[in-house]
């Protein structure tokens, strides 16, 4: 039975129906990401470990889920100028991409700091790509100034509720991949994958204990729920290039009321996390996507009330796109 009272009554911009019509609309573009699981990475903290590798979706990050059922929502003279968007990388590849299936053009903004394979990325999938300064204002007001100039439709990375609802695909399948799961871990930055993960997950099981992860360098979602509204940073810093947003107007009241708690860990436990994924997983896994790992095995985790209750725990591993230059270039250089 699903729980429509905490999640249906149509008081965020996504809910159970929208995200089962997502699944409907993108089952055959999207992947179906296979659960994995380790027996040394469930003894590191004597817990069962389940993780959605959304590393393995299309484009390498969960973002093809939301950006797919966008883009198909669309009608045809909507579609037809194309679409716009603002995004450091993974929003960006997975609009390219989608927008490539309906055979529309994608105009990214990308800020010039954005890691070299998400620029590639948005390439290879055909996206047009125009620069911006790293600041969010210049990406917005450039992200403006490109849809008056081409007519087309702004699809932002996580304040929309189409975002939200192909993003709570995740939790339709992982539920059912994984019957015992009684928490789930979510990277959070601007929001859109914990809202659509939170409201499938806690209306299917309204039991089920969503708990976010994030970095300490750009924690204003842990600021956020500390204050009741809507907290900004002045800047962020952090090596989880996918988690400097902040949270948007439609994402604020789904952490604020569906997300049980947040978990906030250093860059250091990041790449911990990272390494323990690479080595002993063998997937490999951007910062963003290792922070679940790394909340798990937080010193904050075993600290915080939820860890006694925490048995089955499902990890969203939620991208693999990283720059491996540098790792590469110390190999080619290692004396063997
Ligand atoms: C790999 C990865 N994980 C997590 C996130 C956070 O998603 P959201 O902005 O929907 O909270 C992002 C966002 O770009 C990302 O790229």
């Amino acid at each position: 039975m699903e729980a429509d009272s905490l999640t249906s009554t149509k008081k965020y911009a996504a809910d159970i129906s929208s995200i089962r019509e997502a699944q409907l609309r993108i089952n055959s573009y999207a992947h179906k990401t296979p659960v994995l699981s380790s027996e040394t990475l469930n003894s590191f903290c004597g817990r069962k470990l389940y993780f959605k590798c959304e590393c393995f979706q299309k484009g390498g990050a969960f973002k093809f889920r939301g950006a797919c059922n966008a883009i198909l929502s669309l009608d045809d003279s909507q579609a037809a100028k194309g679409v716009v968007t603002h995004s450091s990388g993974n929003h960006a590849a997975a609009l390219s991409l989608a927008a490539k299936i309906r055979g529309i053009p994608a105009y990214v903004v990308m800020p010039k700091n954005a890691p070299k394979c998400k620029v590639e990325n948005v390439r290879r999938y055909g996206g047009q790509i125009i620069w911006s300064e790293a600041a969010i204002e210049s990406r917005e007001e450039t992200a403006t100034k490109v849809l008056q100039e081409t007519g087309a439709v702004m699809i932002h990375p996580y304040n929309d509720g189409r975002i939200i609802s192909g993003q709570g695909t995740i939790s339709l399948e992982l539920l059912e991949q994984v019957l015992e799961i009684d928490t789930i871990i979510v990277p959070v930055s601007g929001g859109g994958l914990i809202s659509g993960v939170a409201i499938a997950a806690k209306s299917l099981k309204p039991s089920i204990r969503i708990l976010a992860a994030e970095p300490k360098g750009a924690d204003d979602a842990a600021q956020s729920k500390a204050a009741g509204e809507i907290v900004k940073l002045p800047e962020t810093k952090t090596i989880a290039d996918g988690l400097r947003a902040f949270l948007g107007e439609f994402t604020w009241p789904v952490v604020r009321d569906l997300v049980d708690d947040i978990i906030v860990v250093e860059d250091g436990e990041i790449v911990e996390a990272m390494r323990h994924c690479y080595e002993i997983l063998k997937v490999a896994v951007e910062p963003s996507g290792a922070i679940g790992l790394a909340a798990v095995l937080s010193d904050s985790f075993r600290n915080n009330p939820a860890w006694k209750d925490s048995e089955h725990i499902g990890i969203i591993v939620s991208g693999g796109n990283l720059d491996l230059g540098i790792l590469w270039d110390s190999l080619c250089k290692a004396e063997l």
